[in-house]
């Protein structure tokens, strides 16, 4: 049995849910009130996590990499109920799709044993710890990061940081020295608190750190880029290409350099596409965005919808996450109809098996 009262514990997630969606209302209030404060900062105590179970997520999670998830239930109203949008259908998963599968995809160290049923690598854990015991590392790179919240990231190299994608945390400075005792002093902050109460998924999980070898290219200097695969029902609609994603000057992620291509999963052609205003590279070569696509396509079978974010390391590609709630339903796409033909593939029925 756990420990604790379930009814007072939803009750204050219901309360804190509130006020989170009160924000914008309250912000004058906010900064008169720490109180309120806090909870703006989507700050939630670790004590609600307390119920979570990854043995119980991992069990729906092989049950849904073999017989494939349910339907959702939100879906079919939410498509019926106008033009499909995917920014919609995102924000309508995020306030009412509650498949403990959604979880334990979401989790960063969970969502490996997805990749390897499914017989795709993943990058090699150097240690992960629930409880912030943090070894000594030595001088491989490596990415040390929250498995259960986004964000929350620092890029190792030679024992320095490269990248940090913080999460409430100053930023630490690119070449600072890691040390373990950083890393349990960034895990302690991370673990102690809940950081965006509206992604459902997120609450479900327990909290938990990963230090993950970096992923390079097969001349073993250039790091992997990622492909992001758009992937409805086993069958992916749009590949995003993103180089340079961290900022080699201020390990900043989202630099001046950052680029992100988009392609035609079928014929692998550059698309006139972009999001979030970030400009475009040169892209993938066509046969390869063809391999990635392969490789998305049996990642995202038996799910409605999954970003399958991959690590392209050219010879193959490994599973680094999967995203259900991209940009939290956010994304400025450009042509703004690519949000509507995604959103049609999100509705299309019937292509579960391919
Ligand atoms: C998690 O669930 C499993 C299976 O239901 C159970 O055996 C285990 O004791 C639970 N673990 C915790 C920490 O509650």
């Amino acid at each position: 049995m756990t420990m604790g009262c379930p009814r007072s514990t939803t009750l204050v997630a219901a309360l804190l849910y509130l006020a989170y969606y009160l924000r914008c209302c309250v912000k004058d209030l906010a900064v008169r009130s720490p109180a309120v404060g806090a909870l703006a900062a989507n700050r939630m105590p670790a004590y609600l996590y307390r119920s979570n179970n990854d043995t119980k997520l991992l069990a729906h999670l092989a049950r849904a990499a073999t017989a494939g998830a349910d339907e959702p239930a939100f879906l079919a109203p939410a498509c019926a109920a106008g033009p499909p949008s995917f920014n919609e259908l995102v924000k309508a998963r995020m306030a009412r799709d509650r498949r403990p599968v959604l979880a334990a995809l979401t989790d960063k160290q969970l969502v490996k044993r997805w990749a390897e049923l499914r017989g795709v690598r993943t990058p090699e854990v150097l240690f992960a710890s629930k409880t912030c015991a943090v070894p000594e590392i030595g001088a491989d790179a490596y990415a040390f990061k929250a498995t259960h919240t986004t964000g929350c990231l620092v890029l190792v190299e030679g024992g320095r940081v490269v990248g940090h994608k913080p999460c409430g945390e100053r930023r630490l400075a690119p070449g600072s020295r890691v040390t373990p005792e950083l890393l349990a002093t960034l895990c302690a902050r991370w673990t102690r608190t809940m950081y965006d109460v509206t992604q459902w998924a997120y609450s479900k999980l327990t909290p938990g750190v990963v230090a993950e070898r970096l992923v390079y290219r097969t001349d073993g200097a250039t790091p992997a880029d990622d492909v992001k695969c758009f992937a409805f029902r086993g069958r992916t609609a749009l590949v995003q290409h993103v180089t340079h994603r961290f900022d080699a000057a201020s390990g900043r992620p989202r630099g001046a350099r950052k680029r992100d291509t988009f392609h035609d999963p079928r014929s692998g052609r550059r698309l006139p596409v972009a999001v979030d205003r970030q400009p475009a590279g040169a892209g993938l070569a066509p046969a390869r965005v063809r391999q990635a696509r392969d490789v998305c396509d049996g990642l995202a079978r038996g799910l409605d919808f999954a970003r399958i974010d991959l690590f392209d390391a050219g010879a193959s590609f490994f599973l680094g996450e999967v995203t259900v709630y991209p940009k939290r339903g956010e994304h400025a796409f450009e042509p703004s109809a690519v949000d509507g033909e995604l959103g049609r593939a999100w509705c299309r029925q019937g292509n579960a098996t391919r």
